[in-house]
């Protein structure tokens, strides 16, 4: 093998057209994104259709400033990772065929990545992972908890029954009246406020799994509730009141999850992960249980392809290859 790999990593899974260029799966070189937050904010959350519309608008200047960026060209990457799955079906077609039509035309490997795992490896690109690790992943789509024996083996122990944490972040973001993307507008207002709504703490259970639909019903009908009888809802002490539940709820799962399986190291990726309460939670919680804890940097925890450049590397270490058959996938499990 060669020794130093460099892998350009491809990511159009939502809203957000990004490429990078990752060393060795933890130094980033450089990495553009076009986001389309102006775009889809009218609208109040992504329109699919025009998402995918801006990413084929978007791709090829974007691949081409990041190459530029880095002062290279394309005979020197060693692989092409890009997102196949879980996301929008039409913003994952433009990203699969870019990279696809790269891989073919330059004679590189495609390593299909799924999304999940390029939140997971955002970590990668600060700290050095450590096995074996429990990975709290919290993002629009997914919240899970999942172990991972060593690199590249996702073993998922538990999960949200019903809604992700990121989605009812911005329905309540809405129903407390902010613009999309609402979770950190709620995130920011909680600072502002104290927790006096009482809100029932989710799914106090046995189990590694999460609920959110109930907290956000339980939201949506204070919500009514005091606009029925005419009182003004306080924003901040809402926001506050269901920002401590919510990461309430996951921290006490996650110190279950710590505590029996033994844990020695947790990280937490996704896009939730750039939740100010969650993190100094998690850091507390680390503290208690003398665990070391890995959180990505703000940049990294919302959709970018540094991670998936950054798995990308892990993936083609483990073997893993895609051909011009790669499809993408709308949902996958991720393994
Ligand atoms: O990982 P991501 O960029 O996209 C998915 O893969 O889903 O996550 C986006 C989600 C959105 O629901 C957004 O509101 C939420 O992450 N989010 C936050 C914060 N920043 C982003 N939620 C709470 N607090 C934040 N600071
Ligand atoms: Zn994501």
């Amino acid at each position: 093998m060669k020794k130093n790999m460099y892998i350009l990593g491809i990511e159009s899974s939502c809203d957000e057209t990004s490429a990078s260029i990752v060393k060795n799966g933890t130094e980033e070189i450089a990495t553009v994104v076009a986001s389309q937050i102006d775009v889809h904010k009218d609208f109040g959350g992504v329109v699919p259709e025009i998402a995918s519309r801006h990413h084929v608008k978007n791709i090829t200047i974007v691949l081409e400033e990041c190459l530029k960026k880095a002062n290279m060209k394309m005979k020197d990457i060693d692989g092409i990772a890009i997102t196949y799955g879980p996301g929008l079906i039409g913003s994952l077609l433009v990203g699969l065929e870019a990279a696809k039509t790269l891989a073919f035309v330059n004679g590189k490997p495609l390593i299909p990545v799924h999304h999940i795992a390029g939140h997971i490896y955002a970590n990668s690109l600060v700290n050095e992972l450590k096995f074996p690790l429990l990975a709290l992943v919290v993002s629009g789509g997914h919240t899970e908890i999942i172990e991972m024996p060593k690199h590249y083996e996702f073993n998922k122990i538990g999960g949200t029954l019903d809604d992700a944490i990121g989605e009812c972040y911005d329905k309540v973001a809405r129903v407390i009246g902010l613009e999309y993307p609402g979770g950190p507008k709620v995130d920011k207002l909680s600072a502002e406020g104290k927790h006096s709504y009482k809100l029932p703490i989710p799914l106090q259970d046995d189990s590694y799994n999460f609920s959110f639909s109930g907290l956000k019903s339980a939201v949506i009908n204070l919500a009514h509730h005091e606009d029925q009888i005419g009182r003004k809802i306080n924003q901040a002490d809402l926001a506050c009141s269901f920002q401590e539940v919510a990461v309430e709820s996951v921290v006490n799962k996650m110190r279950k999850a710590i505590i029996e399986k033994n844990a020695k190291s947790v990280i937490v990726a996704g896009g939730v992960a750039a939740n100010k309460g969650l993190r100094s939670a998690m850091e507390k919680l680390a503290k208690e249980l003398d665990v070391e804890l890995s959180i990505p940097p703000m940049k990294y925890c919302t959709d970018n392809a540094a991670m998936i450049a950054a798995a990308g590397y892990y993936a083609y270490l483990d073997g893993r290859r895609g051909d011009l058959t790669l499809n993408s996938k709308s949902q996958d499990v991720l393994k």
